[in-house]
């Protein structure tokens, strides 16, 4: 019997060596240590024994089973440590795939020129003054030298709204207006940026609307020397140092003298193509010595004070460096368009 007992334990011993898995595992214990198992048979036979061997023979199955059973649990630890490599290694993540990317939001084209000049104008500390865009008539036009009936009011074609003499601005210059009032007789120095809006046929060259960005300075002993030194500052470090400029007499209502300003073109250098018309040059702002009665409208006294102002158009410089050839995506919202920028 106690060989028996014997190759139980060798045969048990052997088999566990090759269980892999915890249903073959579950069922060797049966067989083996289990309550109807081959040492419980064994045992039932203990009755046919001397009585005096029976003790060893007892004993003896208990030592094997108890050294069965830690057998099992040490195999059943095995196997479960190696189940949770195998699924951790089936489940792994390959990190050598490529990532997906993640779709961001952009500035708009016009939002990052705009940020762009305002950097620009502010290291010339120049401040941003903001302004309605709802004006009425008085602001727009005859506070800036326009009264009623006069003919340079045919240079915008504006949307007047529904209630009488309350129109969308055509030009950032009544900001003008609204800054002098608040600061005078203080000096100011500001650039006043903001949609502008036309009642015009639109087209690849015309919008409904666009920006604007206005300049005013306004001071003791300003002089036409400051606006042009000014000026070209700005457009060396907006256009390039290399880059030609020149000034040219116009006419505003709102400054005396007035002029133009140019570049030379940025596309041909000057040599002529058809954005520059052939001329060589780019418009890039109107500007002028702010008008004596245009001081007065804004709480300056035109004998002790002086200015300079200027503005703007950033859509077309955007659209010339960026070979954009119709205004009309900016305002699109055409992802497309917005997304390569
Ligand atoms: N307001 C003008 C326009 O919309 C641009 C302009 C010209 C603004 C001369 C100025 C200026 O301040 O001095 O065409």
């Amino acid at each position: 019997m106690l060989q028996q007992l014997e190759e139980i334990r060798q045969q048990t011993i052997v088999a566990l060596e090759n269980v892999l898995d915890l249903e073959t595992l579950q069922a060797l214990h049966s067989q083996s240590v289990g309550k109807k198992g081959q040492i419980t048979q064994v045992l039932r036979m203990i009755g046919q024994l001397l009585p005096d061997e029976r003790p060893r023979v007892g004993q003896r199955a208990n030592e094997i089973r108890q050294e069965l059973e830690i057998a099992f649990s040490e195999r059943e630890s095995i196997i479960k440590s190696y189940e949770l490599a195998r699924s951790l290694e089936e489940g792994a993540i390959d990190v050598t795939l490529p990532g997906r990317s993640i779709a961001t939001g952009k500035l708009h084209p016009a939002t990052q020129t705009l940020r762009r000049i305002y950097k620009i104008w502010a290291e010339m500390g120049f401040q941003v003054y903001r302004s309605p865009d709802v004006v009425d008539d008085e602001t727009n036009f005859t506070l800036l030298n326009m009264p009623a009936h006069h003919p340079a009011r045919d240079m915008w074609d504006t949307f007047y709204t529904t209630q009488e003499g309350i129109l969308l601005r055509t030009h950032t210059s009544p900001g003008q207006i609204y800054a002098m009032q608040e600061y005078a007789p203080e000096p100011v120095r500001i650039i006043l940026p903001g949609m502008v809006y036309r009642y015009e046929q639109v087209t690849a060259r015309s919008e409904l609307q666009f920006y604007q960005v206005e300049g005013l300075a306004v001071g003791r002993g300003i002089r036409m020397t400051d606006l042009k030194g000014t000026m070209t500052a700005f457009a060396r470090r907006y256009f390039g140092e290399e880059r030609k400029m020149r000034f040219r007499c116009s006419h505003f209502p709102f400054t005396e003298p007035s002029v133009e300003i140019d570049i030379e073109c940025i596309l041909c250098d000057g040599e002529g193509c058809n954005v520059c018309k052939y001329t060589g040059w780019l418009e890039i702002a109107g500007a002028g010595m702010v008008h004596p009665v245009v001081l007065r409208n804004g709480g300056y006294d035109p004998t002790v004070f002086s200015g300079f102002a200027f503005g703007m158009g950033p859509e077309r410089s955007t659209m010339l460096r960026h070979g954009i050839e119709d205004i009309r995506y900016f305002w699109g919202n055409d992802l497309r368009f917005l997304e390569q920028f």
